[in-house]
């Protein structure tokens, strides 16, 4: 059996290639290749490129792990485990030369496309600044060498709450409804657009908590483990796993007042 160290050895450095490769891309020129759900949910050359980077370094050096990616999609294998990969999270600020986009990486055991796989190790790396957020299972989260906390203590401001938004209209419509409920816990709330970093925000208190429907297990797989390692709670709503219709993550102080909003309960 694999150990944990193996796995996130191996996870990190593949991230570190994949950033290198993103980052070196990035200074040429990005160029659009395709469009996706709508016209606003894009997809680059690189993000292409990234991605068969470490599913092809997989595919040599784990032969027989499973694989799911953004862009080229699933393959089973007979270890137990998946590499779920997102090659390039937050592609409309790469795409607009904004510093936050990730290589989010993670390694779970069970079935991938369902929410009931157990998390081993995971890192999301954001090129731009150079930070690369780590962690596996029991053994904490981490930027760089220095233990992350999710912040416990929420002051009379109320919470920094960070979300994202669907690329569809009739999402965003329905999104817009739900901020309004949230926006009285908020001190202010912050939209930075790779679902990977708003997981590592919460992780290392640099926000108090995030949320969001309509994402995908590349985006949140590596960070939900940053968030639980830092001490934090993940979930969905009356006490489902987090899954693509709502993920909710926060300090264990927050996250029932957070979900209550969420829910639709206004009640103080
Ligand atoms: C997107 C980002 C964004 C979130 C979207 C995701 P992508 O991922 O994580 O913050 O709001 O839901 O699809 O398309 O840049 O990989
Ligand atoms: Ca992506």
């Amino acid at each position: 059996m694999t150990s944990d160290a193996d796995l996130l050895s191996f996870a990190t450095q593949l991230a570190r290639e994949a950033g290198e490769l993103a980052r070196a891309r990035r200074v040429v020129g990005v160029s659009l290749a395709a469009t996706k759900s709508t016209l606003a949910d894009i997809v680059t050359e690189a993000d292409r490129e990234v991605e068969a980077l470490i599913r092809s370094r997989i595919a040599t050096e784990r032969p027989d792990d499973g694989f799911l990616g953004e862009e080229t999609g699933a393959e089973g294998g007979t270890t137990g485990l998946t590499w779920i990969v997102d090659p390039i999270d937050g592609t409309v600020n790469y795409a607009y030369g904004i510093p936050a986009y990730a290589i989010s990486i993670a390694v779970v055991e069970g079935d991938a496309n369902s929410n009931e796989w157990m998390p081993r190790v995971g890192v999301v790396s954001n090129p731009a600044s150079g930070e690369l957020f780590h962690a596996s299972v029991g053994a904490g989260a981490f930027l760089g060498e220095q233990q992350l906390f999710v912040n416990q203590e929420i002051g009379d401001a109320g919470s920094l709450i960070a979300t994202g938004f669907g690329y569809a209209a009739e999402r965003r419509a329905e999104q817009f409804e739900v901020l309004q409920r949230v926006l009285p816990l908020a001190r202010d709330i912050r939209r930075i657009g790779a679902a990977s970093l708003d997981l590592a925000s919460v992780a290392a208190g640099r926000v108090d908590a995030y949320y969001e429907r309509g994402i995908w297990p590349w985006d949140y797989a590596a960070g939900s483990l940053l968030v639980t390692e830092a001490g934090g709670l993940v979930g969905g709503l009356g006490g489902l796993p987090a899954s693509g219709e709502l993920l909710i993550a926060a300090a264990p102080t927050l996250y029932a007042k957070l979900e209550r909003a969420l829910a639709g309960d206004t009640t103080p």
